[in-house]
């Protein structure tokens, strides 16, 4: 038996889209104003689930709490606040990192979760405008 977990965070961060192999003009044609120079917000959501079987004694699939504050740590305490393409090595063009849009924001927050000791990591989902979000299970062969 299995059942899933979902729990809801938010945190602010902001970006530029660019790549750094494109030149001004190719970065403003492909990514539009998202290529301003200074960057913009967003007010990201993130929906967060696991899953396994409900603990005999706790009833429970996993602690809040531990969940909580797994996402705190690995995530928001990372993430809240920063401009994407300097402070986070995955999105840094100097390390090689990839362009910070929301998909890719949305795998690196996945391979920062798996790790969560207490249920399986199913998926992450993340919202970058009430208009759109994009969702990450992992890579199928990796998951038992
Ligand atoms: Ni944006």
């Amino acid at each position: 038996m299995k059942i899933e977990l979902t729990r809801r965070y938010s945190f602010a961060a902001s970006h530029r889209l660019a790549h750094p192999r494109f030149t001004e003009e190719e970065n403003r044609r492909l990514y539009g104003k998202c290529a301003n120079p200074y960057g913009h917000g967003h007010n990201y959501v993130l929906e967060v689930t696991v899953a396994g079987p409900v603990d005999a004694t706790t009833g429970m699939v996993a602690n809040l709490a531990d969940l909580d504050g797994f996402v705190q740590r690995e995530v928001l305490d990372v993430f809240d606040h920063v401009y994407l393409n300097e402070q986070i090595e995955a999105f840094r063009p100097e390390s090689g990192g990839q362009v910070p849009t929301t998909e890719n924001l949305c795998i690196e927050i996945f391979r920062r979760l798996q790790p969560f000791p207490f249920a399986r990591l199913c998926r992450v989902r993340l919202e970058e405008t009430g208009r759109n979000s994009f969702e990450y299970a992992g890579q199928a062969s990796r998951r038992p």
